[in-house]
């Protein structure tokens, strides 16, 4: 199975993300595609927009954070309980976490600990995944100098080093993710990950629906 798991980051407002998925709803099959997983994360505001919108669709959603804090009088905090039946992935450490909101070590395990016990499935992305415990579904390599810069580390390279990565840590799948379009998508899948996490392509519906399709 190829997994693509599309990342929204904070680019869409509420009006423009229903646009996007009725468009979305209009380009992509219902039964989605073969042997093909598509987890989209939008914003945690947009998240019961989209599972409403897309009821019946072959996709899963998820969210692009949790709190480290499990509960109680913290004002804003998007807690992992607070997610349950609404997502069943979340992505965990994404780098733009780590640099701009303090998303460091010890709060990235408690965030792994809170999504195990709310049941999410943990897409981590680590420059160091070795140093985690807990249920990982899926390890996106994600260099930092290839995300959002139009720049990919080549297939063989990242593949290379994801088979160092491995023999580090277990997880379910293995992705790439970093500058990947819908023509270079399919060269990380041919290089032996299991598919691809994609931010600025996302965004446009119909690019991400061929993108997933060229998988
Ligand atoms: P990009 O983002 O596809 O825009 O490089 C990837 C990511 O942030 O994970």
């Amino acid at each position: 199975m190829k997994i693509v798991v599309g990342n929204f980051k904070a680019e869409l407002g509420y009006t423009e993300m229903k646009q996007w998925l009725d468009d979305f709803a209009q380009t992509f099959p219902k039964e989605g595609i073969p042997d093909t997983k598509v987890i989209l994360c939008p914003s945690a505001s947009h998240i019961y927009l989209t599972k409403e919108k897309l009821s019946g669709y072959a996709v899963s959603i998820g969210a692009q954070n949790i709190s480290h804090i499990e509960k109680g009088t913290y004002t804003g905090e998007v807690t992992a309980a607070s997610l349950t039946d609404l997502a069943e992935f979340v992505i965990i450490g994404h780098s733009e976490r780590r640099r701009l909101f303090q998303d460091r070590f010890d709060r990235i395990q408690d965030k792994i600990d809170l999504a195990n016990k709310y049941d999410l499935s943990v897409i981590l992305c680590s420059e160091e995944p070795e140093r985690y415990r807990g249920m990982i579904y899926a390890l996106a390599y994600e260099p930092s100098s290839a995300i959002g810069s139009g720049h990919p580390m080549t297939p063989e390279d990242a593949a290379k080093d994801m088979e160092k990565i491995k023999m580090s840590i277990h997880a379910s799948y293995y992705l790439y993710g970093g500058s990947v379009d819908k023509t270079s998508v399919h060269s990380y899948c041919a290089a032996g990950f299991h598919g691809v996490l994609v931010g600025k392509k996302t965004l446009d519906p119909s690019v991400f629906s061929e993108l997933v399709k060229n998988a």
